[in-house]
């Protein structure tokens, strides 16, 4: 055995379960808003905060400290003032910020507890249906992606399809395809305000909260919603989306046919998937340790609880991503734009 191997190895766990200890933390201090009130109060000792927070000082304290060893919330030793700094309120305290990444604390809370179902279907075989998800895994999952869409969608990756804007400008129609609570979908509706929006997701409770969060944003009359699977709506559409679903999906071919025979006949399907490269290899980073880790989770068991079944997983890679879409029919295929954590991808008949 290789001690200093042994030694970093040992180290890089310490580091995962120190990360992953801040799980309930960071659950608590969203559910109880305490980040937003040590933001709102500014610097100030523990008892002004606990005061604030509405919270018992000795767990305040404690959660402040553990906040400052992860450094998510800063200390001020000469004057013993906990705060946030302006990038800390950012990740974790204003909800409409860019770079807010509270929401992934949803998510993974909800995985733990849907642990067992996905244990059992370890042995099975079998799938774990979207739905039989804890809830805060579905607002984790619009959280979590709500502010790289705020920050990419219009400004970045859809002006790589210039094809696109102008048809949305011209009152073109747009199909988002697994959306979720919508976030896409009200952002679309928001930058094109003649185009035809609609959005479509199989999970009816999501359906309702991407209605609600659409009325609340004064968009109702703008975007409509129908629970509907990939394969059963209706409709002509210029431009049809996948935005982080097409991998969730049971049958992705046929996801991606019923989109070729919804398209016009010039009309694109954009797909945004989370970033992985074609090889396995290319993905064992800390970006794939994130993904494999909730395709296990989520992914995966959603694919295989659905018809085909074909479980691509979240980390499939741009080559997988094509032979779908041309399998489809799609013959022109094209990777439009790539960050860290997604792919962006093109297709036309
Ligand atoms: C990771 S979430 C992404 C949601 C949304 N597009 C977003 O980016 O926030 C995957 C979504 O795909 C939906 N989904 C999975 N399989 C589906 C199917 N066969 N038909 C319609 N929606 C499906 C799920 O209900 C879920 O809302």
């Amino acid at each position: 055995m290789d001690t200093k191997k042994l030694k970093a190895l040992q180290w890089k766990v310490f580091e995962n379960v120190a990360a992953a200890q801040l799980v309930p933390l960071m659950r608590i201090g969203d559910e109880l808003k305490l980040f937003s009130r040590l933001a709102e109060a500014g610097p100030c000792d523990n008892a002004v905060f606990a005061e604030a927070a509405g919270i018992h000082p000795r767990y305040s304290l404690e959660w402040l400290c553990a906040m400052c060893a992860a450094g998510y919330a800063s200390y001020d030793s000469d004057a013993g003032h906990f705060f946030l700094s302006p990038e800390q309120v950012a990740v974790f305290a204003d909800e409409d910020s860019t770079s807010l990444m509270i929401g992934a604390y949803d998510s993974l809370a909800s995985l733990v507890m849907d642990e067992p179902k996905v244990r059992a279907a370890f042995k099975t075989g079998e799938g774990v249906p979207w739905s039989d998800h804890h809830p805060c895994f579905f607002r984790g999952t619009a959280r979590f992606f709500k502010p790289v869409y705020k920050s990419n969608l219009l400004s970045r990756w859809l002006p790589k399809i210039p094809a696109l804007t102008e048809k949305l400008e011209a009152g073109g129609s747009f199909a988002d395809v697994g959306c979720g609570h919508g976030v896409s979908t009200m952002l679309i509706a928001q930058h094109f305000p003649t185009a035809r929006v609609v959005g479509y997701d199989f999970h009816g409770p999501s359906i309702e909260e991407a209605r609600r969060l659409a009325a609340d944003a004064g968009l109702a009359a703008r975007v409509t919603y129908e629970t509907r699977s990939a394969k059963d709506y209706d409709g002509r559409f210029d431009v049809i989306s996948f935005f982080d679903c097409l991998h969730d999906m049971g049958d992705p071919v046929g996801a991606a046919m019923h989109a070729f025979r919804q398209l016009n006949d010039d009309g694109l399907l954009v797909i945004i998937e989370p970033f992985a490269g074609d090889r396995l290899e290319d993905n064992f980073n800390v970006v794939g340790q994130m993904f494999y880790s909730a395709s296990t989770m989520g992914c995966v068991p959603a694919s295989l609880a659905q018809e085909v079944g074909l479980a691509l997983g979240a980390q499939a890679g741009p080559s997988k991503l094509s032979i779908v879409l041309r399998q489809a029919g799609f013959s022109d295929v094209q990777t439009v734009a790539t960050t860290a954590t997604n792919i962006v991808l093109c297709a036309r008949k």
